[in-house]
């Protein structure tokens, strides 16, 4: 693995620099406790435009937009539910991202033409750091997908951004290292331009916690009927995939990759990438197992998907996409 020479270690000064090249319309890859993310200025059409070129992402993707704080809500959405704001005071800053209905400020170049925009106040110390000190200089805030390219598995630590973008960046872009990723899978998206809040896609934060928070059930994430027009990555398509075959739940033989929680062994000739010891770390682990057996040129990955509820979910989300091989 190479080295960048836009990877910088994370102090004041590199922050500060970081968000002036935001400013001035470069882009800025930065880690958060979910996944690291490619920001760019919100406000900048020409500098989001770039996000969608070195991504490969097609432009009617929307765009998560990060902001410091509750308190900026109502810069950038209108019409927020009294649930939404119980959820923002309860999970932010942390691993979840909130539809609600826009405002112009979030324009047609961040939500893909939508009506609404995703907000989230990510809770790692360096983007919330560069998120304060953007909005202090610009007046706007970060506009973010995962930091690899599309369809890809999202980078979880500097490196992993590196070897995915590098090439497609120029030297005034940067690369925040912050070390690897406390979670290590995508914010909760939590639809909330309904009367009940919605989850679009699962994540660190529950549905249990959702419903706890809110005093509210949800509204079964398979119904579409209320909003047909909400679209998150890939509802069944192909996504976070390695290069890697990924199967599922079957005895691993020789010569295939193989993760599985540590009280299961590992068959001779199989080449075990992770032993997580509980969930969360079979959360943590389970992206840059999936690249280093890319890096190891292994053909087939067999991953034992985790049973159960809490971050298991969001894990055999991401596996049942990884696997899908439409
Ligand atoms: O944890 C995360 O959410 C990471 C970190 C960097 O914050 N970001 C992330 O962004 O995963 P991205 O773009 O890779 O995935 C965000 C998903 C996309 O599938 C997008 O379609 C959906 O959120 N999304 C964004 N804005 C939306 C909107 N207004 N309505 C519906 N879906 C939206
Ligand atoms: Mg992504």
């Amino acid at each position: 693995m190479s080295n960048s020479p836009l990877l910088s270690n994370c102090t004041a000064k590199t922050i500060r620099d970081a968000a002036a090249a935001l400013n001035a319309g470069y882009l800025v890859a930065f880690p958060t406790e979910t996944v690291y993310g490619l920001g760019a200025d919100a406000r900048n059409p020409d500098a989001v435009k770039r996000i969608y070129e070195v991504k490969g992402r097609p432009t009617d993707h929307p765009l998560i937009v990060h902001i410091s704080s509750v308190n900026q809500m109502n810069k950038w959405a209108i019409g927020i539910p009294d649930y939404a704001i119980f959820l923002a005071r309860a999970f932010w800053p942390g691993p979840m991202t909130l539809i609600l209905n826009r405002l112009d400020i979030a324009g047609d170049f961040i939500t893909g033409g939508q009506d609404t925009v995703g907000l989230r106040v990510p809770s790692d110390p360096i983007a919330l750091a560069l998120i304060e000190e953007f909005e202090k200089i610009s007046d706007s805030a970060i506009a973010a997908p995962s930091a690899n390219r599309f369809g890809n598995v999202s980078p979880t630590t500097a490196q992993a951004v590196s070897d995915e973008l590098n090439r497609h960046l120029t030297p005034n872009d940067q690369i925040l290292d912050g070390g690897v990723c406390t979670v290590g899978v995508e914010s909760t998206i939590i639809d909330c331009t309904g009367k009940k809040p919605r989850v679009l896609r699962p994540g660190a934060i529950t549905v249990e916690m959702i419903e706890e928070a809110t005093t509210t059930e949800l509204v079964s994430s398979t119904s579409s009927e209320e909003h047909p027009e909400i679209r998150v990555s890939g509802p069944l398509n192909r996504h976070y995939s390695p290069s890697a075959t990924v199967l599922l739940d079957q005895l691993p033989i020789a010569g295939q990759g193989y993760i599985a929680l540590a009280d299961l062994p590992t068959p001779e000739g199989v080449i075990r990438l992770a032993s997580p010891r509980n969930n969360e770390e079979f959360a943590r682990v389970l992206y840059t197992s999936l690249r280093n057996a890319d890096t190891q040129g292994l053909p087939q990955i067999v991953v034992m998907q985790p049973k159960g509820g809490g971050i298991a979910v969001a894990i055999r989300d991401r596996l049942m996409r990884a696997a899908n091989r439409d």
